[in-house]
């Protein structure tokens, strides 16, 4: 009969359709699946079967349409997973694998050390804060409205405030401890201080220091000298050599410089120490009696001293870093590189 084999001819139309695209599926839905789909009109034709076969043109006509809905089904699902693996492809098999693992900060890595040194012998840790008012940083620090280092080009002041600025040093954290805690009193501070200096490979408007404060009776420039020999010598090394050059700052008398004999055999240590072989590492001094006067401690009963220790530069110096800014910028691939340092 005609119906019977429209039906084969039909199921194998199904069979052999190649459908690659969604436009083409498309075709293929309304075809045999729409509402004015192709195999509806066959089933009102049930009228022309005879009754025995019947039946059997039910279930030829039923299968017809589960055999679309079916072809239907499996090519949309080619078609899905198709999409997905050309999505795939893109995926660049060749880049790195991120392993989700951060490292720290080589600024914060020297920090920690040097804590760690100064807390061996005492030390206790003093956290204070940046935003410091003029007394603190300068006039209790024996540092007078006419001195240089007040200069507007080296402060950052808040804005519309001749009070209020950002730390120039953690010096001010000396003022702060002093003025609320009796001697002895011995303490390191971490922490960052600001200048306004132009950016460059050598210097930077922010940076890092730790400053240290040793306040007793008796407290000699040898005892100063003994404790950063000792500091050196955990930092740089057993045989490591230092040396006291004479210098200037308003809130130590004498005042000195700290240098560590680096050498001049490798090329870092000839670049870092400008050819001398001496890196200088930081400032140091007696406590001013002033200073220590301006924070309400007897000048006569109590002595000490005073030192303040650059990060950056150390952090330079151990790591052969050739500029200070590649430390702000937070570029991964230079963080990356610190992965295996503790
Ligand atoms: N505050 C000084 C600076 O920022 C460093 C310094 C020098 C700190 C001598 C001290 C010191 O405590 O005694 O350059």
């Amino acid at each position: 009969m005609e119906v019977f084999s429209q039906i084969e001819e039909l199921k194998k139309e199904i069979g052999s359709s190649q459908i690659d695209s969604n436009e083409a599926l498309e075709q293929f839905r309304i075809r045999f699946l729409g509402s004015k789909n192709i195999i509806k009109p066959i089933f009102s034709k049930i009228k022309e079967v005879p009754n025995e076969r019947k039946k059997e043109f039910g279930l030829s006509v039923n299968e017809l349409k589960q055999i679309a809905q079916q072809k239907f089904d499996d090519l949309q699902q080619g078609l899905a997973s198709h999409a997905e693996q050309t999505e795939a492809s893109k995926i660049d098999m060749s880049l790195p694998v991120n392993d989700g693992l951060g490292a720290r900060h080589p600024i914060a890595v020297v920090m920690s050390r040097l804590i760690q040194i100064f807390e061996r012998i005492g030390f206790a840790v003093e956290e204070e804060r940046e935003i410091e008012d003029d007394w603190h940083n300068f006039t209790a620090m024996n540092t007078p409205d006419d001195h240089p280092a007040r200069d507007m080009q080296d402060t950052f002041y808040l804005m519309n405030s001749t009070e209020r600025l950002l730390r120039t040093h953690t010096s001010s954290v000396q003022s702060r401890v002093m003025t609320r805690q009796e001697p002895p009193i011995r303490i390191i501070a971490p922490g960052r201080v600001y200048r306004n200096e132009t950016i460059s490979a050598r210097s930077h408007c922010q940076f890092h220091q730790v400053e240290g404060l040793y306040i007793d009776e008796n407290v000699s420039f040898a005892d100063m000298k003994q404790t950063l020999l000792y500091f050196a010598k955990e930092m740089y090394g057993a045989d490591t050599k230092i040396r006291l050059r004479p210098s200037y700052f308003p809130f130590t008398e004498p005042s000195a410089e700290m240098d560590v004999w680096m050498g001049t055999e490798t090329d870092v240590a000839k670049r870092l120490t400008k050819g001398t072989g001496w890196l200088e590492v930081l400032g140091c001094g007696m406590v001013d009696p002033n200073v220590l006067e301006n924070c309400n401690i007897d000048s006569k009963k109590y002595s000490g001293f005073a030192f303040g220790i650059g990060i950056e530069r150390s952090a330079m110096q151990k790591y052969d870093i050739s500029d200070i800014r590649m430390f702000f910028e937070n570029d991964i691939r230079f963080l990356e590189q610190f992965k295996s340092v503790i």
